[in-house]
């Protein structure tokens, strides 16, 4: 599996940092961050809403753009590792220069540059996708989304939003979502991790992203998922990162492969990989020993990563 080239459209940047590059800046920085680690290291959580307030935790210790540049290496280190050949991170102006906009120009500069440096030792491509944060509230993500608008380009090329989706409704948050797409920013949003198939609906009427973050509770609902293949609205499924959150209880009872036959257009990512003990590699396994997917598949699931990338045509050429 590790040799078979990948695509990933579900990262969140933060989520991705080693815990060993998290524990080395918070020393440089004297910053206290026992609490949030096991004693072999990992990251320590009990459910969704205390893994969110330990991804903050995590996050504090990156405090410029020099730090971005450096978490941008060592994610797309792990992820060419993993034999990932594109990558979309999700990155947050809330943690990037606190929604400033020329304080956020200064942490995509860096962040594209250690893109462009991986790219040129390891072949691996990035683009980011600007992310408000959902419980942070409206306002914030209307000043998110400004700084998006600021920044679009050929590197910051979407918009979305994260966070805790049981917070707010999608109205309230439809003004960041217009401004990012009149802006020409292509759209995702998280939705149906933890929501149910009525506010996935609510979603793709009200906010219109053109890939679901997750989207896998869409597979309580034949009409919703009807819905999904004939729009062809794209999930990006994050099967390790469920199973650790306990959306689903088991591997077994992930719903990628019903929604798959059901003719939805699905993809697959790891969300935040050291939190969930996965790794690209590792899905693949699992979903190759969970349900029998062979390389047919994976190639199929690739074309569709490749078409819904939110990239130029000469990228996705190169990718295919
Ligand atoms: N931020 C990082 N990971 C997330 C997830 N799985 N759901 C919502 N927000 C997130
Ligand atoms: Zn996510």
């Amino acid at each position: 599996m590790k040799d078979l080239p990948k695509l990933e459209l579900h990262l969140h940047h933060e989520g991705a940092a080693p815990p060993a590059f998290i524990r080395g800046l918070a020393a440089e920085k004297n910053v206290d961050l026992s609490g949030i680690f096991e004693p072999d290291g990992s990251y320590r959580f009990d459910g969704f809403t205390h893994f969110l307030s330990v991804y903050e935790a995590a996050t504090s210790v990156l405090q410029s753009p020099e730090d971005y540049a450096r978490l941008t290496r060592a994610v797309l280190e792990q992820s060419a590792e993993a034999g990932v050949i594109y990558t979309e991170s999700f990155v947050s102006p809330d943690f990037c220069g606190g929604r400033d906009v020329e304080a956020w120009r200064d942490y995509l500069h860096a962040i594209r540059e250690a893109a462009e440096q991986a790219e040129r030792d390891m072949g691996i491509t990035m683009r980011a996708i600007v992310t408000c944060i959902r419980h942070f509230g409206p306002e914030k993500a209307r000043e998110t989304a400004l700084c998006a608008a600021e920044t679009v380009g050929d590197f910051l090329t979407g918009f979305g939003m994260a966070g805790d989706e049981m917070k707010g409704t999608p109205e309230d948050f439809a003004y960041a979502f217009d401004m990012a797409r009149e802006a020409e920013l292509r759209i995702t949003c998280h939705s149906g991790e933890w929501g149910d198939p009525k506010s996935i609906a609510r979603t793709l009427d009200v906010l219109r992203p053109e890939r679901l973050g997750h989207g896998v509770r869409a597979a309580e609902d034949p009409r919703l998922m009807e819905r999904l293949a004939e729009s062809g609205v794209v999930l990006e499924v994050c099967p390790g990162s469920n199973v650790a959150l306990g959306v689903v209880p088991d591997w077994a009872s992930h719903p990628i492969e019903r929604l798959r036959r059901a003719g939805v257009r699905v993809t697959v990512s790891t969300d935040d990989p050291p939190f969930f003990h996965t790794g690209m590699v590792r899905e693949y396994d699992r979903l190759a020993d969970t349900f029998g997917w062979d390389e047919e598949v994976f190639r199929e699931l690739a074309l569709t990563a490749v078409d819904a990338a939110f990239c130029d045509d000469e990228t996705k050429t190169r990718l295919r």
